[in-house]
């Protein structure tokens, strides 16, 4: 331990009431969405969701088709408005902010603000075609985060790097392969230094040998960086071997949730077990 983590370690234990709020901040959820409603219409395509995820938690999402798991990344990616209920990130509303102590629609620049904490992966990769890898990786960085290009550079040709394609920087997306693009992607994402990633369903469109190289990253992501990962999936293995914790969608709402030990071997709703024999029957 470092002197002064151990200081400070020797002061919390002298002092409980420093500890207890210190543990509270440290505990204290990352991402928080309550009563969360999102409409279509006459579609009620999020119902009242309440959930928390923890800082530096793996939730893998799964579920049918239709039951609002890609919905459930794209509001708290900001790509949907609510039609009611709050999200929060890090502590601070997302598409509110409190103005004379009470809470209006937020202003663009504090949407900007708090989203830039979250980085998202799409099921289609969605590169810009007409620029290389590394262009596409050094774009953002540059125009919202203001990095001068050699600092953006750097940082772009490291993550390329950390996602095994440092021979690829100058490749067109069209010169990749789907898992190469995909790689790409999450390189891209990172470059942004989010402290939440989302990722939807972003093996489906891969052959299934590509789709290795893509988990492969993901699980490096999650053994050497403190991100908070939010996962839609419909690889029961990976989610069983990756998540801290798995929750099932239906229809909008979250009807079972647990660790994926727990989760998989004894699933408690009758729903959650019909959706996981038709998974199994389908391999
Ligand atoms: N922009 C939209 N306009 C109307 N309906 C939508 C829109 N986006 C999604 N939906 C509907 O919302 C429901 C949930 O969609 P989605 O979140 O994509 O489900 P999942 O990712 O779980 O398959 C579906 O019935 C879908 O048709
Ligand atoms: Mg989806």
């Amino acid at each position: 331990m470092e002197l002064r983590e151990k200081e400070q370690q020797m002061k919390r234990d002298l002092d409980p009431a420093l500890s207890t709020a210190a543990d509270d901040r440290a505990n204290a959820p990352i991402v928080r969405f309550r009563n969360v409603t999102k409409r279509y219409g006459a579609l009620t395509v999020l119902d009242g969701l309440d959930l928390d995820i923890a800082p530096h938690e793996k939730v893998a999402i799964i579920g049918p088709s239709g039951s609002g798991k890609s919905t459930l990344l794209r509001v708290l990616m900001t790509l949907d408005p609510l039609s009611d209920g709050i999200i929060e990130v890090d502590g601070e509303p997302l598409t509110h902010e409190m103005q004379g102590g009470k809470l209006v629609p937020a202003s663009a620049r504090h949407v900007r603000q708090v989203r830039s904490k979250i980085g998202m992966v799409f099921q289609s990769f969605n590169l810009f075609p007409h620029m290389t890898a590394l262009a596409n990786t050094i774009e953002a960085p540059m125009r919202v985060l203001g990095l001068s290009k050699k600092e953006a550079t750097e940082r772009g040709r490291e993550l390329l790097s950390m996602v095994g394609l440092a021979e690829k920087c100058n490749h067109y997306p069209s010169q990749l392969s789907g898992g190469q693009q995909q790689r790409v992607a999450i390189a891209r994402a990172l470059a942004m230094r989010p402290k939440i990633m989302l990722f939807d369903e972003v093996t489906s469109a891969l052959d299934p040998e590509l789709c290795g190289e893509v988990l492969n990253v993901i699980r490096k992501l999650g053994d050497e960086h403190s991100l908070t990962m939010l996962m839609v999936t419909h690889q029961m293995g990976f989610a069983k071997e990756f998540a801290d914790r798995v929750c099932f969608f239906s229809q909008g709402k979250i009807i079972e949730q647990a660790p994926p030990q727990q989760f998989f071997s004894a699933p408690q709703h009758e729903r959650t077990r019909q959706f996981l024999r038709a998974v199994t029957e389908a391999l």
